[in-house]
């Protein structure tokens, strides 16, 4: 088979290395792709925009090299309809459609499923003038959320801990527009208290097919100081989802889920990723990715045994009660490095030193995110997070010490990483 991925990130140099190892696959090609992504996958020059509804071009290109199947990683396309375009051109592509990925693309649409179908999230009124929102939140007096409607690259959701903060946070949306067009709307929701972790299934619509649990940093510094970033690392499996939770997670939220997306005539295909708190309530839910995770698929991706085409064609075909996944009993770590300075201004083009020189043992894997190759042809940094240093162990903490042990083999100028990656779940095992 030929395979396509789309996009350019951690998460699909993760998703373009676990197809590399299909016996299925003869060819992979990568757009735009990076250069780690470049030694396993054909990475052509297509003009691509993500943030356009113009994927005809994408579309053309497949149809021209006889693509089997698509994969789509990132929310953009997604959400502006990629796969509607590559199915109109009868090209199989793995992901929801424009319809479905509205599951992401509109806090208010997710937050109005949830409330219709009785899934478990956070109290939440949508507002689009400004003075009603602020006289709310001055009503509620008491922490919040305050949130851009649309797509806003992990940046739309500013916490209001007093009123005077969540006015500010609404001015921001509303007034300035800092979000753009995603802006239009605000949805604010009461703070939850607990643990996070991620929720990532497989589905054609009707069945279900779980992947391993996660959990990721998303602030920038140790101790989860600092702002919010993509995420600076992550682990799995989640022990705070104990095999209670699990279940209690798949017949509160995700089967209601999928199937209220049938009812309303949006039938969900591809991955769904559910971002859980575990509060003392139970689980709720405190988002919906119409995607895999960053960073999150490079610590899933490698505890999963099975191949993983005949699973993503089969949320195609609609026969994915067909599919069993298997597993790994390992624990696996992801450490990201990062530019000084993100997710704030940060200089690119440094290079990057010691990624030959890993400990053959136990040797990490290493998936770039933001790099490129430099004129005279040397790997230099070029985006916020940089690379993701994975490993695999029997324990979490045996992961931990591996991924670590590749950091600190690999420099560039201003590197930053966290230093406390998993520590919750060590404390969970203790
Ligand atoms: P979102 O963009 O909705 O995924 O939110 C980004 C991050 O903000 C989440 O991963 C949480 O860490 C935090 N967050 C969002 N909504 C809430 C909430 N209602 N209560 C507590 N934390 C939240
Ligand atoms: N790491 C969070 C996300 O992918 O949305």
């Amino acid at each position: 088979m030929k395979i396509l991925v789309i996009g350019q990130g951690g998460r699909e140099h993760a998703l373009v290395w676990k197809i590399a190892q299909s016996p299925l696959v003869e060819q992979i090609y990568c757009l735009p792709g990076n250069p780690g992504i470049a030694k396993l996958a054909n990475c052509p020059s297509v003009a691509f925009r993500s943030d356009t509804s113009d994927f005809s071009q994408l579309a053309e290109f497949a149809q021209g090299e006889g693509i089997d199947l698509t994969v789509i990683g990132p929310e953009d396309p997604l959400a502006n309809g990629i796969v509607d375009v590559f199915e109109s051109h009868d090209l199989p592509v793995f992901g929801p459609n424009k319809r479905a990925a509205i599951i992401e693309a509109s806090k208010d649409f997710a937050k109005g499923l949830m409330s219709k179908y009785n899934i478990p999230t956070a109290k939440y009124q949508t507002f689009e003038q400004a003075d009603e929102a602020i006289a709310y939140v001055e009503d509620l007096a008491q922490p919040v959320f305050v949130k851009a409607d649309g797509l806003a690259a992990g940046k739309g959701a500013i916490p209001g801990i007093t009123t005077l903060e969540a006015i500010k946070a609404i001015q921001r949306v509303l007034v300035d527009r800092d979000f753009g067009s995603a802006g239009q709307k605000v949805v604010i929701e009461e703070l939850m208290e607990g643990e996070e972790a991620s929720f990532t299934v497989l589905t054609d619509g009707s069945d279900i097919v779980v992947l391993p649990t996660s959990q990721d940093h998303k602030r920038a510094l140790d101790n989860d100081q600092g702002q919010n970033t993509g995420g600076m690392g992550a682990y799995s499996p989640a022990p705070v989802i104990t095999p209670e939770l699990h279940q209690q997670v798949m017949e509160s939220i995700v089967r209601p889920t999928i199937d209220g997306m049938k009812v309303e005539g949006r039938p969900y295909k591809g991955v769904l990723y559910v971002g859980l708190m575990i509060t003392d309530q139970g689980p709720k839910v405190v988002e919906y990715n119409c995607r895999f995770g960053d960073p999150e698929t490079q610590v899933l991706l490698p505890r999963i045994k099975s191949d993983l085409i005949p699973a993503f064609t089969a949320c195609i075909n609609g026969t994915l009660a067909q599919v069993e996944i298997e597993l790994s009993s390992e624990a696996a770590v992801c450490v990201v490095m990062a530019s000084g300075g993100y997710p704030q201004r940060y200089q690119t083009g440094r290079p990057i030193v010691g990624l030959e020189s890993l400990p053959p043992t136990e040797q990490p894997t290493v998936f770039h995110a933001g790099t490129a190759t430099s004129q005279n042809g040397d790997l230099i940094t070029n985006g916020g997070r940089v690379l993701g240093i994975t490993a695999l162990g029997h324990d979490i903490q045996t992961a931990v010490e591996c991924a670590y042990r590749g950091v600190s083999n690999i420099n560039f100028d201003q590197a930053h990483y966290r230093t406390d990656i998993a520590h919750r779940a060590i404390e969970h095992v203790k």
